[in-house]
């Protein structure tokens, strides 16, 4: 593709907040700590966690970038930036997780693939460009569409890394098409990040945001957009992202026995505290984020400061001065709440958080329960143990 690259060796990697904790240096995976995701409602970009398969791709030439799609005729169509910025420019505040978010503690019941992420593999983004039903209505294909004439039922994206799982080749993933044409489902070609124009890390200069949906299908630096009969067959499709009960390990797993994740459960996490902290006697404030997949709101976050015995309900926002209430036309859908309460605590204890979705789904007790080879969807109960200490602390 002309005016974009992907790039074979990690010479040419953005620079990058010293505060993350890496988790993969090289393809570069990383999240920040997790006071920082609830300093704020929508994460700063520098601290937005960064998931890659490979080396970040380089734009030479803006002017020349452009996406191809492909599936509706012979010869592609392209469009190219400013045919895009040309269309209704939708700020869209989206959550994105990696399915692989709190891997490394459902790794400490049994052990998992994949890299390890503590809560943070997670942040909340206003996400500016345009709405991928607009952009397929310009190149011929009306709304809410499932089906086109010639079959098309999926919308496939491409871009221009190069990732190993692909021997070389680019990520991929799809959605379909019902989704991509349907302008309520939010689904953005988007340009902008907080406001400002995407960084390398997050895709510039374009990139697909599926709100409510598994972070995978969210494809960076895209290439092209091709209108294809079955759902993508690519790697991160076909061969991982995808729930298997417990009793499937890398000896029995024949990956054609379940579909491809999509929607996330409904997830929360303590982020005031470390999984074990030392505090003084006496009041504490626990803060964390509460978010659920398919655009459901948080209905009710509980927290406990004795195991799981009893519970408090916590306080959840979104903005200030606007009261949060779950699937309201005044809540952001396909955003995160932020959850505060304050308790007093006398003696060491085991602090936990889960949440309730407006669907009345709730986080699963136990990892246990919901482990899975490859490690995604780690949703269980966040628990962390406070040790209460009197002198010096
Ligand atoms: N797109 C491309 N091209 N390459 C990737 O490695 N990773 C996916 C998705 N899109 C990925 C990609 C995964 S698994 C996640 S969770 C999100 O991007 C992470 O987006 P972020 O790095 O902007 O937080």
């Amino acid at each position: 593709m002309p005016g974009i690259r992907g790039p074979s060796d990690y010479s040419r990697e953005p620079p990058r907040h010293p505060c993350l904790q890496i988790n993969a240096k090289e393809p570069f995976n990383a999240e920040p700590p997790r006071s920082a995701l609830v300093s704020s409602y929508a994460t700063p970009v520098d601290l937005f966690y960064k998931r890659n398969h490979g080396p970040i791709p380089v734009v030479d030439d803006i002017e020349r970038y452009c996406v191809d799609f492909c599936g509706l005729s012979e010869t592609p169509k392209k469009l190219y930036m400013r045919d895009i910025r040309m269309l209704p420019k939708y700020n869209v505040t989206a959550t994105l997780q990696c399915a692989g978010n709190r891997r490394t503690a459902m790794s400490k019941t049994r052990k998992v693939r994949g890299v390890g992420w503590d809560v943070s593999a997670i942040g909340n983004a206003v996400w500016g460009g345009a709405k991928l039903a607009d952009v397929l209505e310009l190149i011929g294909i009306p709304k809410l569409t499932s089906s086109t004439q010639s079959g098309g039922k999926h919308v496939e994206f491409v871009s221009i890394d190069k990732c190993k799982e692909e021997n070389g080749g680019p990520y991929k993933a799809s959605i379909p098409l019902s989704q991509a044409t349907n302008p309520v489902a939010d689904v953005l070609l988007a340009y902008e990040m907080n406001g400002e124009p995407l960084n390398r890390d997050h895709g510039y200069p374009l990139r697909v945001i599926v709100p409510g949906v598994i972070g995978a299908r969210s494809v960076k630096w895209l290439d092209s957009i091709n209108i294809i009969a079955e759902e993508c067959q690519g790697f991160f499709m076909q061969k991982d992202y995808k729930m298997f009960p417990p009793s499937v390990d890398w000896d029995n797993i024949n990956w054609s026995t379940r579909k491809p994740q999509m929607d996330f459960p409904v997830q929360s996490a303590i982020c005031s505290l470390e999984d074990v902290q030392s505090i003084k006697p006496g009041k504490v404030t626990i803060s964390g984020y509460a978010v659920s997949g398919g655009g459901r709101g948080i209905e009710r976050v509980d927290v406990s400061i004795d195991g799981g015995k009893t519970w408090v309900e916590a306080f959840r926002s979104q903005k200030t001065g606007i009261p949060y209430i779950a699937d309201h036309i005044s809540s952001d859908k396909w955003a995160w709440v932020l959850f505060e309460v304050t308790v007093d605590i006398p003696h060491s204890t085991e602090i936990v958080a889960k949440a309730v979705d407006s669907a009345a789904n709730v986080q699963p007790e136990k990892v246990q329960d919901i482990w899975n080879l490859r490690g995604i969807l780690n949703t269980s109960w966040h628990q962390v143990h406070v040790r209460v200490g009197h002198s010096n602390m």
